[in-house]
């Protein structure tokens, strides 16, 4: 384990921000430390492969013939850091502080991902070879909705066949429960452009004359819901499949405690579409939120303006079965017809994933379950996911193969926010389960 930390933290030290351009080089460099790594443990080939954007490293040994081969899937790239002045040490400089390893990429989804070369690594060591047939594909663009990738695994069919993909990129119901996810939430990600005045305006001289676009963006994003907490796009629920009873019976089961949540998020009421529990709406509805607004003046102190331009960021959250083309093109309507003339609109779409849901009763969620059952002490529950891994419904698609969500963060482990760690007891127990799976699955006929 000693080893294994030490290896993380050289994994987590690298900038590997997907987003900003200017971290380009430092991606380079994580999918080569990937690459160097996989060499490492001894696997027999290792390629990075260039797209487009950011280099896939793709990795297999294929030394049990006959039997299953399972493709692992992670990433290696990671969200900004900002707000930087709010993480208690700098987020590339992993430090651990009572069991917990701190820094950007701990938990999404470095230190997940290491899981699995570590339990291989460990079976090489061990007994000098796997069980099963094992590939990975281990990308840099999840963080930005894996467009390459996407293209990559269009072209290479063949050579990502498998009979099982392999996935920590979710998280543990609590900790030290074994947990199993069936089912993730899609995304479809906007930005929403209006011009009002060709030029900032004094606010005295010409307020009256003219739409603020500001106040007329907020109009229209405080009109894209009713007051149900329902989103109001006409046509946006069509597809959306109902909760069955049993599905809400098995929610209920999890003893979710709405009271505690609010608490630990500092809200003293949670809020959200009327009629659905809170695991309800996070896991099995639609959702829609602006994500941040740029425009007018922001600096300290007041300065008397009507602004010439604003820009709202606003995604939707999408369950089976709506799609995300289909959501995208009805939201660029409505938002359209909700704005007046008095201001320019554009509307440009950044990012999409669809939905999906994986049979809970496939061989391979069922040796899952049992090898996280058997790592954990504890039985292994299933739930679903309110967070989207766009490339996953890919997999099912083009791969035709189930993906077994073997999540090992925590939603308290800040991901995508300051201070992100990864519970390094997880770490241990998310390999010893990653080893009972190739066990358990290499024994399916
Ligand atoms: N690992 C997350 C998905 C996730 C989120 C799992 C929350 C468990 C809890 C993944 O890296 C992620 O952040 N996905 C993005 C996709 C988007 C940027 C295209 C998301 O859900 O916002
Ligand atoms: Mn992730
Ligand atoms: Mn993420």
């Amino acid at each position: 384990m000693e080893d294994y930390i030490n290896e993380l933290k050289e994994f987590l030290k690298i900038p590997s921000i997907s987003t900003l351009p200017e971290y380009k080089n430092e991606i380079e460099h994580c999918a080569k430390f990937v690459a160097e790594n996989l060499e490492k443990i001894g696997m027999s080939r290792v390629e990075i492969f260039k797209t487009e954007g950011h280099p896939v490293v793709y990795s297999e040994w294929l030394g049990a013939p006959g039997k299953p081969t399972v493709l692992v899937y992670g990433h290696y790239d990671v969200q900004p850091v900002d707000p930087v002045e709010l993480w208690n040490s700098p987020p590339f400089e992993p430090v651990i502080k009572e069991g917990k390893i701190f820094a950007r990429g701990a938990t999404d989804d470095k230190g997940q991902l290491f899981v699995h070369l570590k339990s291989v690594e460990a079976f090489f060591k061990t007994e000098g070879s796997l069980p099963l047939n094992i590939k990975f594909l281990i990308e840099g663009e999840e963080e930005i909705a894996s467009e390459s990738l996407r293209v990559f695994l269009k072209n290479n069919t063949d050579l990502l066949k498998c009979d099982a993909v392999l996935v920590s990129d979710t998280s543990l119901y609590a900790a030290g429960v074994p947990t199993l996810t069936y089912g993730l939430r899609g995304l479809s990600y906007f930005e929403v452009e209006m011009e009002g005045p060709n030029r900032d305006l004094h606010s005295g001289s010409f307020g009256g004359s003219v739409a603020n676009p500001i106040n007329i963006l907020s109009d229209v994003i405080s009109k894209l819901h009713d007051k149900n907490g329902r989103i109001t796009i006409p046509g946006f629920y069509d597809d959306v499949l109902k909760l069955s009873k049993k599905e809400r019976e098995n929610f209920k089961v999890l003893k979710f405690s709405e009271k505690e949540y609010a608490k630990d998020l500092g809200v003293s009421e949670l809020s959200g579409e009327k009629g659905f529990t809170t695991l309800e709406r996070i896991w099995a509805r639609p959702t829609l939120d602006c994500n941040g607004i740029i425009g007018g003046f922001t600096g300290i102190g007041a300065k008397t303006i009507i602004p010439s331009k604003v820009t709202a960021k606003i995604s939707m959250r999408l369950v089976p079965s709506q799609n995300s083309v289909k959501i995208a093109k009805q939201f660029a309507r409505y938002v359209k017809k909700l704005a007046p003339k008095s201001v320019k609109i554009k509307v440009t779409e950044l990012h999409s994933g669809q939905p999906g849901i994986t049979p809970i009763e496939n061989p391979a969620n069922v040796a899952a379950a049992k090898a996280m059952e058997k790592a954990f002490g504890k039985k292994t529950i299933f739930v679903r996911e309110g967070g989207s891994i766009p490339i996953v419904t890919d997999f099912s698609k083009r791969l035709k193969s189930p993906v077994v969500l073997m999540g090992l963060g925590l939603d308290s482990e800040n991901l995508h926010s300051p201070n992100e760690h990864f519970d390094l007891k997880h770490f241990q127990l998310g390999i010893i389960s990653s080893a009972y799976f190739i066990k358990e699955y290499s024994e399916k006929s």
